[in-house]
């Protein structure tokens, strides 16, 4: 089987932590550099949690680079109110000995693109900082990737930030920007593909989902996470990657309950991560995106034009359906797999 090569760029996240499970699970794929964003949490404790989460799951050595520290042109704001105060929610990842990269996550991006053109998928699932950054260094990049799958954006759809800003765009706007504008002479096979809020709210993880991945991975016991659990609850699964996620998920289940939205929680990225390695898991419709940058309330909103009025060519593929249980099944098997696969031992 020929793997597809994958850069992913995140801000680990609890969604993010995910994304990179499901990408470390999916034989399809072989991951060939993370690039840590600011974002969820600053991007040294992002990267360190990349470094973990690879010790958590006995991965092979892969290369983690740090990211900018700040935006391209305003402060960093970070969120450990959505994401816990590590970012991996109630979950404690012990600091990794594994060396983070020499190299800038944006040096990174452009030395794999040149490496390898024509044959990597990028996956941005946090702020597009360092994927601006490398553009700035190799404007050919648009045309030494096979393919960009974006998690950020919000169209006909609110916001989760401000009312009409989603996360990640609203934490780097700018690069936002400078990312959508480099597609703008893409040609239909190379358009990013977005997968905004409108899409992946309807990606909704529930206590059940938890329970089947821990179920298929043979952990014990099974545990069905509650509303009424104090903060202060913590997996007893047996499977250690099970247990993370499981205190990592409660976490991002409390929030989104906190802000009424049910006792659930939004996979943006590890959905983001599924459609990277199956296009045909998303319907997309093309449109011309850009960014507000000027707008006294409006900043950072991102704008799409279905209709062709600005006259502009199409510089997204914008994610417009999906079956998010087809979605769940993939995520539990695979990483339930995953997780039975890397701890023999629990089950000896
Ligand atoms: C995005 O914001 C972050 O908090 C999540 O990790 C996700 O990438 C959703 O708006
Ligand atoms: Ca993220």
């Amino acid at each position: 089987m020929v793997r597809q090569k994958i850069i992913m760029d995140n801000d680990t996240g609890i969604d993010d932590s995910l994304g990179l499970l499901y990408l470390l699970a999916s034989p399809e794929a072989e991951i060939i550099g993370i690039a840590s964003s600011a974002g969820n949490v600053p991007a040294r404790r992002v990267a360190a949690n990349n470094l973990a989460l690879l010790d958590l799951c006995r991965a092979p050595e892969l290369e983690v680079a740090l990211g900018a520290a700040e935006p391209l042109a305003i402060p960093l704001r970070t969120t450990e109110d959505t994401h816990g105060p590590q970012g991996v929610g109630y979950a404690e990842l012990p600091e990794s000995t594994r060396k983070l990269s020499d190299r800038s996550a944006a040096q990174l991006w452009v030395d794999l693109v040149r490496e390898h053109p024509g044959e990597i998928v990028g996956l941005c699932t946090g702020p597009l900082t360092n994927l601006a950054l490398a553009l700035r260094l190799e404007p050919q990049l648009p045309q030494l990737l096979r393919r960009l799958v974006i998690m950020g954006g919000a169209f006909n759809h609110p916001g989760n930030t401000t009312p009409t800003n989603e996360w990640n765009v609203h934490v780097d706007p700018e690069a936002a920007k400078e990312v959508f504008d480099a597609f703008s002479a893409a040609p239909a096979d190379r358009r990013p593909i977005v997968c905004a809020l409108d899409i992946t709210e309807t990606i909704e993880m529930r206590p059940k989902h938890l329970a089947l991945l821990a179920e298929r991975a043979a952990s014990t016991p099974i545990e069905l996470v509650r509303e009424s659990d104090p903060p202060e609850a913590r997996s007893g699964a047996s499977n250690p990657l099970v247990r993370f996620l499981t205190d990592a998920v409660r976490f991002y289940f409390d929030f989104h309950k906190l802000y009424d939205q049910g006792y659930l929680a939004h996979m943006h990225d590890p959905f983001a991560a599924a459609v990277a390695l199956d296009h045909a898991l998303a319907v997309t419709k093309p449109a011309t995106v850009d960014v507000e940058l000027a707008g006294t309330i409006t900043r950072a909103t991102t704008v799409a034009d279905w209709a062709g009025m600005w006259e502009r060519e199409p510089n997204a593929d914008i994610v417009i359906g999906t079956d998010p249980e087809l979605f769940f099944e993939r995520l539990i098997s695979r990483v339930g797999d995953y997780a039975a696969a890397i701890y023999p031992e629990v089950h000896a």
